[in-house]
């Protein structure tokens, strides 16, 4: 059984490892400098093939590796990869909240000396136990985890974290292009609807609402924005959008995609006038942008069509279509892929590198939660344009 686990994902890294030409240099590199040679890394973060690539490239670079993944989204057969390789790998996807729980405590008392975290769980951990003096620095990849570290955290982190997330590089890669395809790519494989020729209204023309309309025009659709900053609105409109109100734009759209971070953008004034079959999707970290309660409060009946599609019929003859449940779509559906591997193998890259300058110069940074070093940045940037062979 775990043979066969380890040859299946020996199999899906093929193919992944082969599309991430940055890390693949990275891994060149670090295999002569051997950055963490001596130091133990401690993740916790989502385990699939993507991340595997990066672990692997921190081991070739002469760390011992300490991990778990994310609540219910380890993939077994990329686990057991990972084991068969040497690393210290806990958890299966079938775990409980508790069991994770567990797992993040092992890692935690394994005592890491550097911390690839997410969302600060080994952080806060380490600091509940009084245990940091070991700790020579660490990353941290989400913005929720920066708030921790900058807030509750703050007073008692005495090394240096590079929060990968909220770069100026990481908005464009992974907010603007790799939300924006997945989104529609999910949302397509979701519904398997058509979007040439479609109506989309897509609330928020920050970073991933500029994605999520970009590839959606790409693919022929009629998309309109509704923005609350004019700054933003005015550019949606000189990018040639139409830009309107959610009011105006409820009986003109077929499908509805909020991306604000905010709560209730489609509430219970929106649900009495929408057009009838509307489809209602999420991009949004919270699920709280479409105000499924209050949908419900409206609804006469509710028809589950799969496990992401749901039929709600609303007084007036009318029924809307709400795609999984108000979450972020692309995280839904049989076999969601995630952001593309691309996006992955830049966004890993300012990983790799930012855990390299805690390594062998954690000294010459400032303590607590800071930015990615806009020399990683460049570096990062020009290597992908190098990958790429943009002057082509
Ligand atoms: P952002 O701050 O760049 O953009 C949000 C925009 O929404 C702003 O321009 C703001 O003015 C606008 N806005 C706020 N309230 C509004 C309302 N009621 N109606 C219309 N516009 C409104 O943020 P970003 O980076 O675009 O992220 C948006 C959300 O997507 C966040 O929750 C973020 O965590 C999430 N996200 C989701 C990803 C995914 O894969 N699904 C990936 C990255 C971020």
């Amino acid at each position: 059984m775990t043979n066969n686990l380890v040859e299946a994902a020996a199999a899906r890294l093929l193919w992944v490892r082969s599309r991430m030409p940055l890390l693949a240099e990275v891994r060149e590199r670090f295999e002569q400098t051997q950055p963490f040679a001596g130091h133990r890394i401690g993740m916790a973060m989502h385990l699939e093939p993507k991340t595997a690539v990066l672990l692997e490239t921190l081991r070739a670079g002469g760390a011992e590796i300490v991990a778990t993944g994310n609540h219910g989204s380890t993939q077994d057969d990329v686990a057991a990869y990972l084991r068969a390789q040497g690393m210290t790998i806990f958890g299966a996807r079938s775990d409980s909240e508790h069991e994770y729980d567990a797992h993040v405590w092992s890692v935690v008392e394994s005592k890491p000396d550097i911390l690839l975290d997410n969302g600060a769980g080994l952080v806060a951990r380490l600091v509940e136990l009084g245990q940091t003096d070991h700790v020579v620095g660490g990353t941290e990849e989400t913005t929720s985890g920066r708030y921790r570290l900058r807030d509750e955290l703050a007073a008692h982190i005495r090394f240096p974290i590079i929060v990968i997330d909220e770069n100026p590089l990481t908005v464009i890669n992974e907010n603007k292009h790799a939300a924006g395809q997945s989104v529609v790519e999910s949302f397509m494989r979701v519904t398997n609807v058509m979007v040439s020729g479609r109506r989309f209204v897509v609330a928020g023309y920050g970073w991933c609402g500029r994605g999520v309309a970009q590839y959606l025009r790409a693919l022929g659709g009629k998309v309109a924005i509704v923005e609350v900053d004019e700054i933003k609105a005015l550019e949606a409109a000189l990018d040639g959008y139409r830009v309107a109100t959610m009011f105006d734009l409820a009986g003109w759209g077929e499908v509805f995609i909020t991306a604000t971070g905010h709560p209730q953008v489609l509430a219970t004034d929106f649900f009495e006038i929408v057009a009838d079959g509307a489809m209602l999707v999420n991009c949004g970290h919270f699920d709280w942008e479409i105000d499924v309660m209050a949908l419900r409060d409206l609804a006469i009946s509710s028809t589950i069509i799969d496990g992401a599609i749901e039929r709600i019929d609303l007084p007036g003859n009318r029924h809307v279509t709400l795609l999984a449940d108000g979450r972020m779509i692309n995280l839904a559906g049989r076999e969601p892929r995630g952001n593309s591997i691309d996006s992955m193998d830049l966004g890993f890259m300012l990983q790799a590198l930012s855990l390299e300058r805690i390594a062998t110069a954690a000294r010459t940074l400032e303590t607590g939660a800071q930015p990615v070093p806009d020399s990683i940045n460049r570096e990062a940037a020009r290597r992908m344009l190098a990958a790429m062979k943009a002057d082509r």
